[in-house]
């Protein structure tokens, strides 16, 4: 049986999408899942569809259950259409009684679907709820986390969150609980999901954390739209969230770079011998060998960000256009950041990379360095010393 009871009467009937390797520029390399939820009680409710190309697996899982006919309610949490692909075919196949969408989610399911007005669409705000029979759904808008039309459902009877793509991680398994796996694994993938995917809407997460709190809710399972579902770790993955919307980080530095013939390559290993000299730890990250998402993740706990390109034709390689575009779209905040890079002759890589360090409102300590071809001696030298005054920047501001 795929679809599994996960609460009395709420069932998981979503699909697995082992082969999934992109999420718009966010590397999923271990697939993910489009998780469905169906809560069987005097009515029937279902809880957000699948990706279009896995209706037969989520029909399959539904029939497991019930008739698909005989569902009474839709409950669109989010608009996104690896969520509502299927929509439009499940409302024809099933005719629901109604389908609940949030304020924003009316307008989001009008520009997407051009439907006629024959949809039974309920608008429900934060505050609204709906009777089941036995169970309750209570409604939590969750604006931009990460959708305007985002909404949390929660069933106080189970103490069951329904949480959209918050909570979630990309990570295809046939197991539904995040108790299952080792920590390490789950956590690492919910670390890069909230990196990739809420870093950008931090501030959202921590009011509506503080939201949840005041609310009193008490949560003892969170079902996210994507990979396991949180039983155990209920508390850990609450404090994780709290935690990375608050922007903590360690006094580590990130140093991302690309190199054409090695020069800038070398440049990053002395910066970072200065760093450590200094007894801050470093990760440097090659642009070419690494993901952007991977970088973003390792980014999120680092207070530095030192960015290192040679120049390319009066600007730096699209490699770290690349990167540098991605990480300032996710906004960086309070960071402590520097630049460099090797060049031929015009040599613009350096004022390019603090350009993008500014935009993403990094507390620049150091104008940057820049080494004609291959570093000398001394160039090494200056470099060590320019990794030890951000060092010694960064362990400042974790004094103050
Ligand atoms: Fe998983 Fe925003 O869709």
């Amino acid at each position: 049986m795929a679809a599994e009871e996960i609460k009395d009467g709420v069932f998981w009937v979503g699909a697995i999408d082992w082969d999934l390797r992109d999420f718009h520029g966010y590397s999923t390399y271990q697939g993910t899942t489009y998780n469905a939820y169906l809560v069987k009680d005097e009515k029937v409710a279902l809880f957000d569809t699948v990706k279009m190309p896995f209706k037969n697996e989520m029909l399959h899982n539904i029939r497991e259950v019930m008739n698909p006919e005989d569902i009474d309610y839709i409950i669109v949490n989010h608009v996104e259409m690896d969520h509502s692909g299927y929509l439009t075919e499940m409302i024809k196949l099933c005719n629901p009684e109604k389908v609940f969408c949030s304020p924003m989610g009316l307008k989001a399911i009008r520009s997407h679907f051009h439907m006629s007005a024959d949809w039974p669409l309920e608008v429900v705000k934060s505050g609204d709820s709906i009777s089941l029979g036995a169970k309750t759904v209570q409604f939590l808008e969750t604006k931009m986390l990460h959708w305007p039309d985002s909404m949390f459902s929660y069933i106080p009877e189970e103490k069951l969150l329904i949480s959209s793509d918050a909570f979630g991680q990309h990570l295809a398994t046939t197991e539904r609980f995040a108790d299952e796996l080792p920590e390490s694994v789950v956590f690492d993938q919910a670390k890069k999901y909230f990196a990739n995917i809420l870093h950008l809407f931090a501030p959202n997460v921590t009011k509506l954390l503080k939201t949840v709190g005041e609310l009193g809710i008490e949560i003892d399972m969170i079902a996210p739209d994507h990979g396991l579902i949180w039983r155990d770790h209920v508390p850990d993955i609450l404090d994780d969230y709290r935690r990375w919307a608050s922007y903590e980080m360690e006094p580590k530095a990130v140093i991302i770079y690309d190199s054409m013939w090695h020069s800038t390559e070398r440049m990053a290993k002395a910066i970072s011998n200065g760093l450590l000299s200094e007894g801050v730890n470093t990760r440097i990250l090659s642009a070419k060998a690494t993901h952007r998402s991977e970088i973003m993740t390792e980014i999120m706990g680092a207070k530095g960000l030192i960015l290192g390109s040679p120049t390319l034709n009066n600007g730096i390689l699209p490699t770290m256009a690349d990167v540098c575009t991605y990480i300032k779209g996710l906004r960086p905040k309070h960071k402590i950041g520097a630049a460099f890079g090797s060049f031929g002759w015009s040599g613009e890589s350096v004022k390019h990379l603090n350009g993008y360090l500014e935009q993403m409102g990094c507390d620049i300590v150091h104008e940057g360095l820049r080494v004609k071809n291959v570093p000398t001696e001394e160039d090494y030298t200056v470099l060590t010393a320019m990794g030890a005054e951000i060092g010694r920047a960064i362990k400042k501001s974790f004094e103050e």
